[in-house]
């Protein structure tokens, strides 16, 4: 059932083309616009939402941060997320005119049903993102947004963050259609561009070779450090998390412009930084600055593993190990950034005699507070 592969993480790891596919199957129409029927919200309630807030664990928590980006651009409407397990306790504002988003792929975290729980008795509406048919999140929630990922059996997740990633733009695409604003051309564009994201995915798989034997170079370092900006800031601390469960490594991620308020004082003598690199085409100023991070960090010792679109010259020089990544619209450029990050961290794994499907002490799913 493993289909060939040693560990279901690396199937899952493969099949990401195939479950960013099936989460848009369906939900395009022929003329560009989405068709989201599922989401059994009137859109007369959506157009009266006023906020958004997000709640969400893990891995989905790290969809959640890149959805605020995508939702808050393409809406206008404010969004914030936040750690489930912190929601509730902090007596959050909550009204009938806010959109309440639980993300989950198993459907059954009771952190987030708690949060979701919360919210709908404050009024609120609460959409669930779910891989999950059936299960108690959506069941619970006003309306579902099914991600199509496929069982996930390994228990770090790989595949159902994308497709989470994917319904999330489709939400806020939607909400942006649905309310009109003034990215409609935008929009367009954006949908037309997930139509060939999946291949995009494919051809990162494709590649990973490098990044496999880098890994294994890297099995006796203690830490890891990952940096990113924009919506590569949440894909950083997603590398670190995979990193954390399957390695038993110690890794963190950081938002690049945080460095110099204190992390860089953790870099060392050839200590590993990965670093996820924005577009040079998009939000050009942030390129640049972190261009200019890897500069600093390479000057002071660090060994630097540069995730960086094709055709960005600007990051060769200061690339110590340089990880090529199609390009694709700013917003969507953690589809293609995190799948060298789940590579990297399985493969370490590996190196060190670790259980890759079953991390220690780790569940698939947590229904405990
Ligand atoms: C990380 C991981 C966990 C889950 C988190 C939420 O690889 O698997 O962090 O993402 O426990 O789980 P769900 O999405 O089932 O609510």
């Amino acid at each position: 059932e493993k289909g060939g592969y040693d560990y279901f993480m690396l199937k899952e790891i493969a099949e990401q083309p195939k479950a960013v596919a099936d989460t848009l199957l369906g939900r395009i129409d022929g003329s560009g616009s989405l068709t989201l029927d599922e989401v059994r919200i009137p859109p007369g309630v959506l157009r009266e939402i006023d906020k958004v807030v997000i709640v969400a664990c893990g891995t989905a928590f790290h969809a959640g941060m890149i959805a605020k980006y995508a939702i808050e651009h393409w809406t206008r409407l404010p969004c914030e997320v936040e750690l489930a397990s912190e929601f509730r306790y902090r007596d959050p504002i909550l009204d009938a005119q806010t959109l309440v988003i639980a993300i989950s792929q198993s459907g059954e975290t009771m952190d987030t049903l708690m949060a979701l729980r919360h919210a709908r008795e404050q009024g609120s509406k609460v959409l669930a993102i779910c891989n999950t048919n059936g299960s108690t999140i959506p069941r619970e929630s006003d309306a579902v947004l099914y991600t199509h990922a496929g069982p996930e059996v390994a228990v770090a997740s790989t595949k159902a963050f994308l497709t989470q990633l994917v319904a999330c733009y489709l939400v806020a695409l939607y909400l942006g259609q649905v309310r009109g604003t003034k990215w409609g051309d935008e929009i367009r564009a954006v949908i037309r561009d997930l139509s060939s994201i999946a291949g995009a995915v494919d051809q990162v798989l494709v590649t990973m070779e490098p990044v496999r034997e880098l890994a294994r170079t890297l099995a006796s370092k203690k830490t890891v450090l990952f940096l990113g900006r924009h919506v590569g800031y949440p894909v950083a601390l997603e590398g670190a998390l995979k990193l954390k469960e399957l390695a038993y490594m110690h890794a963190e991620g950081f938002a690049a412009g945080e460095l110099k308020h204190g992390p860089i004082a953790l870099i060392e003598e050839d200590l590993p930084v990965v670093v996820v690199v924005p577009s040079p085409r998009g939000r050009s100023v942030l390129h640049d600055k972190i261009v200019s991070n890897i500069q600093e960090i390479r000057a002071r010792g660090a060994r630097t593993i540069v995730i960086a679109e094709e055709g960005d010259e600007a990051v060769v020089p200061y690339a110590d190990h340089l990880v090529r990544i199609p390009a694709t619209p700013t917003l969507l450029q953690p589809l293609v950034a995190t799948v060298p990050l789940q590579v990297f961290a399985c493969e370490l794994a590996t190196a060190r005699g670790n259980e890759v499907d079953q991390p220690r002490n780790l569940a698939k799913s947590v229904t405990v507070e």
